[in-house]
């Protein structure tokens, strides 16, 4: 069996996503019309042999409840959310809740990061996974060697695919092959984990012991239960025959700034042309107003019979969209009504908001 663990982090996170992230969790927030989570949670249901999925965070629970309900009832799968009461790191939060992940007994993990937008090939990751036969497979894929230092960089052994080195963030150029922040593990890695948090508790015995400047440096480091994935796990176990890489050639973004969301919502939209396109409008679902491209209207919103709609555009739940209307590239939030004639460009239109008739909104750029 294999369980799918989704990080979800918490408030104190993602604070470049703000104002966004102030009236809801970003792992919420809607992309082509279906919280950012959605889409890695539909593409777990391709994975064989899937138990349970969880999302791990520091956000209050009551925050994932009706969306934790809602998506397990849809999909069949069970889908748990697990709190955790501080943040422990993207490892030290997966070992947290070691024996809930591992209540099915799961031969596999996998493990996925809430803010990437990709079309997570799980099944053919856990398939070079098995041939590698390591401990785990992390998703990697090439981007300019300008943008390249915002990531992860790897190298790997271009035969066998081995992890050969790796280093997060670095300041000085490694590689344009970068971690896309999508893994399988094998149960294995929860002793990977325990071995890093006893190595911090001797070092910090052993400090405290030897000088008083040695204890100012050790409370001054990372709490001995904090353990980030990638450098205290990745980097070390690089170039030992425990970790392998999978290359996708399909799209790949990070999710950090309100102004992605809008290039990931089409990339999503895009997407939903293969995968749901029932989601779509277009044919009955028009509602009659002209449709460019890929655009997602809600069924609960109003879009007027001679709006003109897209391409890259999605309408949230009871949104109005008045006669004359023209949406091009934008995601229209809950709430939102847009009078006669406005027309709204590359541009968030933020709960509740109204735009008046005859205006213009439009971003210099995005
Ligand atoms: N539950 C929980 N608790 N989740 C956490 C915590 C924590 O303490 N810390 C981080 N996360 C979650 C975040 O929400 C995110 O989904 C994921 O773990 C990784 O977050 P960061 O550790 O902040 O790393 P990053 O997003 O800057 O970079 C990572 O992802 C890139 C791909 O998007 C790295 O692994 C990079 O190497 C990688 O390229």
């Amino acid at each position: 069996r294999v369980v799918a663990v989704i990080m979800v982090g918490g408030p104190t996170k993602g604070t470049r996503f703000r104002p966004l992230s102030f009236n809801v969790p970003k792992p919420l927030f809607p992309l082509a019309g279906q919280p950012m989570i959605h889409h890695p949670i539909s593409a777990c249901r391709r994975i064989p042999n899937l138990a349970q999925i969880y999302l791990i965070g520091f956000y209050e629970e009551r925050e994932f409840a009706l969306y934790v309900s809602s998506i397990s009832n849809e999909l069949r799968i069970p889908v748990r959310y697990l709190r955790e009461d501080k943040p422990h790191g993207s490892a030290g939060g997966l070992y947290n809740f070691r024996d809930y992940i591992m209540e099915d007994s799961p031969s596999h993990i996998f493990l996925l990061n809430c803010d990437v937008c990709c079309s997570f090939p799980l099944p053919d990751m856990l398939e070079a996974h098995k041939n590698y036969g390591g401990m785990g497979t992390i998703l990697v894929i090439k981007v300019s060697a300008e943008s390249a230092n915002q990531f992860g960089e790897l190298v790997a052994d271009p035969v066998t695919k081995e992890l050969l080195h790796y280093t997060e963030k670095p300041e000085t150029f490694v590689s344009d092959l970068i971690n896309c922040g999508v893994y399988i593990f094998t149960p294995d890695i929860f002793s990977a984990i325990q071995r890093v948090f006893t190595q911090r508790k001797d070092r910090a015995n052993l400090q405290r012991v030897t000088s008083f400047e040695a204890l100012q440096s050790a409370t001054k480091a990372l709490p001995t239960d904090y353990v980030r994935l990638d450098q205290d796990i990745l980097s070390p176990l690089a170039g030992k025959k425990e970790l392998y890489t999978y290359e996708t050639l399909d799209f790949w973004e990070q999710i950090k700034t309100p102004g992605m969301s809008l290039k990931c919502s089409a990339l999503y939209l895009s997407q939903f042309r293969h995968t749901s396109p029932q989601l779509l409008a277009g044919g009955t679902n028009t509602k009659s107003a002209t449709i460019f491209g890929d655009v997602y209207i809600h069924p609960s919103a109003k879009v007027h019979a001679s709006a003109k709609i897209g391409p890259n555009v999605s309408i949230s739940a009871n949104a109005r969209v008045g006669a004359g209307v023209r949406l091009v590239s934008c995601i229209i939030l809950d709430d939102v009504e847009i009078k006669d004639n406005a027309v709204v460009i590359h541009a968030i239109v933020g709960w509740k908001s109204s735009i008046g008739k005859w205006s213009r909104v439009q971003a210099w750029r995005w």
